[in-house]
């Protein structure tokens, strides 16, 4: 079992499997950004090396993300390694769903259980302008293939941005009147590759919440305001899904974190929002045993911080979202 000195038990991998996009998000990365070369990132071997580590040391919830994961070659097989590792109990991903009409069969039948997709808004322009190039009906479609094959429940993540989407927040959570989805809401985090703009346009949960009332009455709360995983529920009044707030920024949850991320290039990231991090493919490509890999990761979860420090103008500088993977 991992631990950390503040006694949380950590056993939830985010693995970002590449920093390369098919869109380039005005919240998440420059237009003219320069992704890593394919040799930098963590093959497919050493994916399944690390996970295999991992979940001997007890992590069980295991994410793929990016960048966007579905642009990387093989990552069909891959997913069906990392479901068939011994003690993988939950695998998803995080998709922007592009891709997901082709490859949400395969996906599933590899043995991938949910994805969240990320859609911040329905309007086809927006949507464009947004991602700087991509086609809305490309991931409404995604939605839909991931829906008939089963990697439900569908949750849709919403990065909220102002001056660009604050009145799709109504469109959105509308699509869980009549869809069992979970549609939540991000507040926008600053990083490296966009800072001035993630600080300057961002909108706090309380806005959004306020926003959603006003257009359909009071938010039913689930679960006594209990996070599931970071987001707080609620219903809109006679809703098949639900409503997530996720306030990172605002009210950060960090006493109930469980996580750790693996970067594309093979570092451990011990929080989203701080720098620090833990080079594992180094030492791995260097022939170290799987033991002393082993010892790197127990040392390195003892280490993970608590907290973020933006409220003190601390902005992790290190890295670009994209190659974290939220
Ligand atoms: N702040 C908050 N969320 C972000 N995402 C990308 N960049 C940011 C940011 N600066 C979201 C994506 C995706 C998830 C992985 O993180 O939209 O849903
Ligand atoms: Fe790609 Fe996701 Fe970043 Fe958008 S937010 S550019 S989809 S990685």
């Amino acid at each position: 079992m991992a631990l950390d000195r503040y006694g949380r038990r950590i056993h939830y991998l985010r693995i970002s499997l590449t920093d390369h996009c098919n869109l380039r998000c005005l919240y998440c990365m420059p237009d003219d950004i320069t992704f890593r070369p394919n040799a930098e990132l963590m093959q497919d071997d050493e994916i399944l090396r690390l996970v295999r580590i991992f979940a001997r040391l007890g992590f069980d919830k295991f994410r793929l993300t990016g960048g966007e994961p579905t642009v990387r070659a093989n990552v069909v097989e891959l997913v069906r390694g990392i479901a068939q590792t011994p003690g993988v109990r939950t695998l998803s991903m995080t998709s922007n769903g592009v891709l997901f009409s082709r490859l949400a069969k395969d996906l599933a039948e590899a043995g991938l259980q949910r994805v969240n997709f990320s859609l911040d808004t329905l309007n086809p322009e927006k949507f464009k302008r947004l991602t700087r190039r991509g086609k809305l009906e490309d991931v409404w479609s995604g939605i839909q293939a991931a829906e008939q094959t089963g990697l439900t429940p569908i949750k849709i993540n919403a990065v909220v941005v102002r001056n660009h989407n604050e009145q799709d927040v109504v469109d959105l959570a509308r699509l869980t009147l009549e869809r069992p989805w979970q549609v939540r809401f991000i507040e926008m985090m600053p990083f490296a590759g966009a800072t001035e703009f993630q600080r300057m346009q961002g909108v706090t949960a309380g806005e959004i919440k306020a926003w959603i009332e006003d257009a359909f009455g009071p938010l039913e709360i689930l679960n006594d305001g209990k996070l599931d995983g970071e987001a707080v529920l609620y219903r809109l009044p006679g809703a098949k899904g639900t409503v997530g707030l996720i306030a990172t920024v605002t009210r950060p949850f960090c006493a109930n974190c469980t996580r750790a991320r693996l970067t594309a290039d093979g570092r451990l990231r011990l929080c989203l929002l701080r720098e620090k991090e833990v080079d594992l493919l180094t030492p791995l490509r260097q022939g170290v045993s799987d033991l002393a890999l082993r010892e790197i990761i127990v040392n390195a979860i003892w280490e993970k911080p608590w907290g973020h420090r933006l409220a003190e103008g601390e902005i992790p500088l290190n890295r670009t979202m994209s190659e974290i993977g939220g």
